[in-house]
């Protein structure tokens, strides 16, 4: 699903990915840990086409991302992206926001959108929630919803930046809860970037430790978390424990 070979990406002067290598296979479940600014984000944003690589090999779900023009019609197909704000489009309602993006990229149609924004909203758990407006839903409910519509394109590959980190702690539950259904459910791959080692461990089937923008650790969840081979991701586990 992922193979990224050596890929660096720098910004002005600031070498922000050193030369990362990761293969990610089908139905792999990814957490990506490290400090801030190590180049989590980065990396997410490269696998979706967000920001392009300065150098290296990458392609996602077949696609070359490496390409002088890679073909980003096809990506967004195949890799759904969940931020740590929500992004939902304030003027929409609910049923509108996770229809847009089926019209737009897969050209359902109007009743095909909306048969299967009733489906996500259910898996979600806000099936009773189709006609209110952002601003009338908690945190935890406008970050379902921004999972929703990305489960509503039924992508390969979903990219989850930091879902939890905006909300009140007593919102968390409902949106890992969502989480741990899907990978439950087994097909969907995903890289999930969280500082919260219990949500990393209630999902994820292996652990990349990125520092400084390359990979220090890499293997089976509860390998890597139990024993941790570098200094730096010691440091990390404990920082993040205490
Ligand atoms: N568009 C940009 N322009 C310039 N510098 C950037 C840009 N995006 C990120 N950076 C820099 O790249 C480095 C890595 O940022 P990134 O957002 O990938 O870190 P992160 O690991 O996601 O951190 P956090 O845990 O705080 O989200 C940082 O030093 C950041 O300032
Ligand atoms: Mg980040």
């Amino acid at each position: 699903m992922i193979d990224a070979r050596d890929v660096r990406k720098r910004f002005g002067a600031l070498e922000v990915l050193k030369g990362v290598s990761l293969a990610v296979a089908p139905g792999e479940r990814v957490a990506l840990l490290g400090r801030s600014g190590s180049g989590k984000s980065t990396f997410l944003r490269c696998l979706n086409g967000l920001e392009s690589i300065d150098g290296g090999a990458l392609t996602v779900g077949g696609i070359d991302l490496a390409a002088r023009s890679p073909d980003l019609k096809a990506l967004r197909r195949k890799v759904g992206i969940v931020f740590q704000s929500y992004n939902l489009f304030p003027h929409l309602n609910v049923e509108q926001n996770v229809t847009l993006a089926q019209r737009k990229v897969l050209k359902r149609s109007a009743e095909e959108a909306a048969r299967v924004a009733g489906e996500v909203l259910t898996e979600v758990g806000l099936a009773d929630k189709l006609g209110a407006y952002p601003s009338e839903l908690s945190g935890g409910q406008q970050q379902r919803v921004a999972i929703a519509r990305s489960l509503a394109l039924s992508p390969a590959l979903m990219l989850f930046d930091e879902i939890t980190s905006a909300l009140d702690p007593e919102l968390i539950g409902e949106v890992v809860g969502v989480l741990e259904r899907l990978a439950r459910n087994g097909d969907i791959t995903m890289v999930l970037v969280t500082h919260q080692l219990g949500f990393a461990r209630s999902i994820s089937t292996r652990v990349v430790f990125m520092h400084q923008g390359l990979i220090l650790e890499d293997g089976p969840t509860e390998t890597v978390l139990n024993a941790p081979q570098t200094a730096e991701f010691k440091g990390f586990l404990s920082a993040v424990l205490t």
